[in-house]
């Protein structure tokens, strides 16, 4: 038997952990994030130096050729985690919940630990405001670390009308603040802010203490997450403001991963351009 843990505690560069983001954030270090869906690409992006990867649910549109991400299922994630596991030495791993598996605290709990247990993810992350603190409440009084997920919620586009910035309305940039201090109160470890205002992206960041990452959320956050295949250019079509192409100038999927967590350990990534008002 080997305790792993304490053995990699005394590595140069130990795995990842919820302590790590902790302190990166209390220390001013971005974090650096990116989604992977298979072990080929997670090696990569782990070999890059990238801090969280997240199997997402974007695997429905980046993977599957959806439109949206409401038709991906638990079982695609465990799939994707799984693969994604194996490619990972250092990042810490974490798995989307799919639209509707998280409708019930019992439910959520469920699909969690199978993503945990079957899919070897180390943190879930759900989409929601304050209507989610049930939920993240009952998750996290399980030990299952959680990541909210609030801003622009992609599973709630056909509620929404579409994929658009969230929180210009002051009384919505409220909501949104008191949204994710309700989640860090409920146990919540990450709140990932998506696709908002610089300035709710800074109002965000003060208004809790655990670690913000941003996605289109500006540059006042603590780390950054983009979808790897709009980040290498892979994805077809018009691709979000905030979106900078790696790999434009890098030789190697390797060069343009290491490139992007350059960019956002020095604060390069995200630049005003990157960024709503
Ligand atoms: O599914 C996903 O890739 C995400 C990112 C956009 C943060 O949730």
């Amino acid at each position: 038997m080997v305790y792993k843990q304490l053995e990699q505690r005394g590595m140069p560069q130990p795995p990842v952990n919820v302590s790590t983001l902790r302190q990166m954030a209390a220390e001013h270090e971005p974090i650096a994030c990116l989604t992977a869906y298979d072990a080929s690409m997670a090696c990569i992006v782990d070999q890059a130096g990238t801090d969280v990867v997240l199997v997402g649910d974007s695997l429905g549109m980046v993977i599957q050729g959806h439109d949206t991400t409401v038709p991906v299922t638990v079982a695609d994630i465990i799939y994707h985690c799984r693969v994604v596991a194996r490619g990972l030495r250092r990042a810490f791993l974490m798995a989307d919940m799919p639209f509707m598996s998280y409708t019930t605290p019992v439910q959520a709990l469920d699909n969690a630990v199978r993503l945990m247990q079957e899919g070897g993810a180390m943190m879930v992350k759900l989409e929601g405001g304050s209507g989610q603190v049930g939920i993240v409440e009952h998750l996290a009084r399980h030990d299952i670390p959680v990541c909210a997920h609030i801003g622009l919620k992609p599973q709630s586009v056909h509620k929404l009308g579409g994929f658009r910035v969230q929180g210009r309305e002051q009384a919505d940039a409220r909501q949104m603040v008191d949204d994710a201090a309700a989640l860090e109160q409920a146990g919540a470890d990450i709140v990932l802010l998506e696709c908002v205002p610089t300035e709710v992206g800074r109002m965000v960041r003060d208004a809790v203490e655990v670690p913000v990452i941003g996605i289109g959320a500006g540059p006042h956050v603590d780390g950054q997450i983009l979808v790897l295949y709009d980040m290498l250019g892979i994805t077809q079509g018009r691709l979000p403001r905030f979106v900078q192409n790696f790999m434009a100038d890098a030789g190697s999927l390797g060069a343009a991963c290491e490139a992007y967590v350059r960019a956002v350990k020095s604060r390069a990534y995200p630049a005003p351009e990157h960024c709503f008002s």
